[in-house]
């Protein structure tokens, strides 16, 4: 009876790349956790979409099915949203289960709420897909990276936006129709308005600077501009002089304080973010004993960001396997309070 249950809340673009990565990898998968992953149930709205995947799980529209269920060990969030996207997590972790979510909206704004829950259940809160889809930065920051005073952060952070910019420059493809696009390939938010106007990259900014400078950095702390009033001429000018235009997410601290920004900058063209295309994000890292470190892919889309959804629940699933269940694992918004070693 080696099985971890899996509840799955939501089932789009990134809810059925979870369901694709845990069907198409079961077999590297199951021995590296040392148990099988099974999602019985996913949350869904309408049940009478046609899912890929029917055969194999159970759809409900019924979250109890989810919370009441004592086998789930381990919640996927991906419902995406503030509402009620958090008070699921929080009814869930609860109840005693394991959350791992995708939701930059909740993390950003109600962090320290997820982070006071899952201590007071020891349970895990896991978020690595919620910054820049499929490449690794939440763990980095707080692992690998944690031995440096971290003092910048900077990088493209959103694929949507990216992803126009680029079109809009290489292909002079208009904004409605490239947006249009983003949202067909499934890069997009749900209300792409969190991605053009900056929103999207303000909330991942807010995550990686709390985790890189050991602090809460609100998101109302970012100052934020979009992409909504750049123009073809000014696409065409930019290129004209050299330069190439890219969303900016800047997290900075030096001993004025915390600097956290989003807009779009001119780059030079042979700046190396200037070579980051389409749903492609790149993010540089600068720790005073590491030096300068750069994280680079798939900033967005099914596969990428499933990706790291499926690695959080493997690393959760191999605590429950080895019985570490409900370890804590905080270096991040109030490190100093959660932090085992500190204690
Ligand atoms: P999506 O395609 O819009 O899918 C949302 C899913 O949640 C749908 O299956 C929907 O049900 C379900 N849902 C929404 N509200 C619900 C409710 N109140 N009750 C029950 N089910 C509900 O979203 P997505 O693109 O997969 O994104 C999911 C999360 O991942 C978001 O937090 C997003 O920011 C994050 N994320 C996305 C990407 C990406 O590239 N797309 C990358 C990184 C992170 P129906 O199918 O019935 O409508
Ligand atoms: N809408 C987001 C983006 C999804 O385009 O980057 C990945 O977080």
């Amino acid at each position: 009876n080696n099985i971890i249950k899996v509840g799955l809340l939501g089932c789009g673009t990134v809810g059925t790349g979870v369901l694709k990565v845990l069907s198409q990898n079961m077999d590297e998968i199951t021995p590296r956790v040392g148990a099988k992953l099974v999602v019985s149930h996913v949350l869904v709205r309408n049940l009478d979409k046609k899912r890929e995947y029917a055969d194999a799980v159970k759809f409900t529209d019924n979250i109890n099915d989810i919370l009441e269920d004592p086998e789930i060990k381990i919640v996927i969030e991906l419902l995406g949203g503030l509402h009620p996207a958090r008070e699921y997590m929080i009814q869930a972790m609860q109840a005693g289960k394991n959350i791992v979510t995708a939701n930059k909206d909740v993390v950003a704004q109600f962090g320290k709420d997820m982070f006071d829950t899952a201590e007071a259940n020891n349970v895990d809160f896991m978020f690595e897909a919620s910054v820049a889809g499929g490449i690794p930065i939440i763990t980095p920051l707080k692992q690998c990276l944690t031995a440096n005073k971290i003092t910048e952060v900077i990088g493209i952070v959103n694929g949507t936006t990216n992803y126009m910019l680029t079109k809009m420059s290489e292909e002079n493809a208009s904004y409605d129709a490239v947006l249009k696009d983003a949202q067909e390939k499934g890069y997009a938010e749900a209300d792409p308005t969190a991605d053009v106007e900056g929103l999207d990259a303000a909330r991942k900014t807010a995550i990686l600077a709390s985790i890189a400078f050991n602090n809460r950095v609100s998101l109302n702390k970012v100052s934020t501009e979009g992409i909504t009033h750049i123009t073809p001429q000014d696409i065409a000018y930019a290129k004209e002089l050299g330069y190439t235009i890219k969303l900016l997410s800047i997290a900075r601290e030096d001993e004025k304080g915390i600097d956290v920004r989003v807009h779009p900058a001119l780059l030079p063209q042979n700046h190396p973010l200037a070579f980051v295309r389409n749903e492609f994000n790149a993010i540089f890292v600068r720790g005073n004993v590491v030096g300068d470190t750069m994280f680079y892919g798939k900033g967005a889309g099914q596969l990428p960001t499933a990706s790291a959804v499926v690695a959080d629940v493997i690393d959760v699933a191999r605590d429950i396997v080895k019985n570490r269940y409900g370890r804590i694992r905080c270096t991040c918004y109030e490190h100093k309070k959660f932090c085992p070693i500190e204690k």
